[in-house]
């Protein structure tokens, strides 16, 4: 079973690389054409192609940009031989696609460019399990928050007792994702500690297994999936503070129609109770992948 958990690692690491640069490219082609059509409309019908929802009408797709190494908030798995991204936020984003009538285009990107991603164009909406943070809210928007997690310190299962406290990391080396809040929180909280910050998160796992460095910080869900994963790994009773955390969905700035249509989704999907049952769901898919 480990064996093809790394294989799955593996495999997410190889390919990541060719669907970002191959993804990117589709995307190019089908963003001239969807740009050319919209402006066709908006010859015709001024009121219909202002806006961001009816341009998504238009080609018919809405792209989400992910950086799928992120369980259960979203990662790959392999389904009949072939590879596939899932996780709760790729079933609310399937969800705010039906509620627009289009279908959902799930873009890979490494999480430190999915933003751009919106400025130039390539996705409408991020969705990531992304901390609204000020820094980022000056560059996009954001939908309402739509899940709530704590951060959380992964250490070896056998230092666990010794790692419990945030002082007990001073000198020790920590692993965060490259651009993620976690980064920034290890800098203002942590400064005793070496920062290492890496583009995948299976890497920052994997050389949390191999010793090469001693923590990672990690939102709660996520480090519980691993610690399900991999019995060498715990939760330090050690907390760092996250003053927003929270995940929102990230729309390129000046587009209002679409992050109230993307918050009445979100709202329909809280009242119904499915984001929880999102999170479970998802949940059962990382369980079974080491039973
Ligand atoms: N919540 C953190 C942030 O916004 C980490 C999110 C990481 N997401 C991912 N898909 N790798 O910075």
């Amino acid at each position: 079973m480990k064996k093809f958990l790394s294989l799955i690692v593996a495999a997410t690491l190889s390919l990541s690389l060719v669907a970002c640069g191959s993804s990117q490219n589709n995307n190019q082609s089908t963003e001239a054409t969807s740009n050319e059509s919209s402006s066709e409309v908006s010859q015709e019908d001024n009121s219909q192609a202002d806006g961001a929802v009816a341009k998504i009408k238009e080609k018919g797709e809405l792209v989400m940009a992910t950086s799928p190494d992120y369980p259960p908030y979203e990662f790959k798995i392999i389904e009949d031989g072939k590879e596939k991204i899932v996780g709760f936020d790729i079933a609310i984003a399937e969800e705010i696609a039906k509620d627009m009538g289009v279908d959902l285009r799930v873009l890979e990107l490494d999480f430190n460019g999915l933003l751009v991603s919106l400025n130039s164009n390539k996705a409408d909406m991020v969705m990531a399990g992304m901390t609204p943070d000020e820094e980022r809210s000056k560059a996009v928007d954001f939908s309402e928050i739509y899940y709530l997690a704590e951060q959380s310190i992964l250490v070896p299962a056998d230092k666990k007792d010794e790692l419990n406290t945030l002082e007990s990391f001073a000198g020790k080396k920590i692993g965060v994702q490259k651009g993620s809040v976690q980064e920034k929180i290890a800098m203002e909280q942590l400064p005793d500690s070496k920062i290492v910050s890496l583009v995948k998160l299976p890497n920052i796992i994997l050389d949390l297994k191999a010793g090469n460095i001693d923590a990672a910080i990690v939102e709660l869900p996520v480090a519980s999936g691993y610690v399900k994963q991999y019995p060498e790994l715990a939760i330090s009773e050690a907390k760092v503070i996250d003053e927003t955390g929270g995940s929102a969905i990230a729309i390129k700035k000046g587009n209002q129609d679409l992050v109230d249509q993307i918050n009445s989704t979100i709202k329909r999907l809280q009242d119904e109770g499915a984001i929880d049952q999102y999170v479970v769901e998802a949940n059962e898919i990382v369980n079974n992948m080491v039973e």
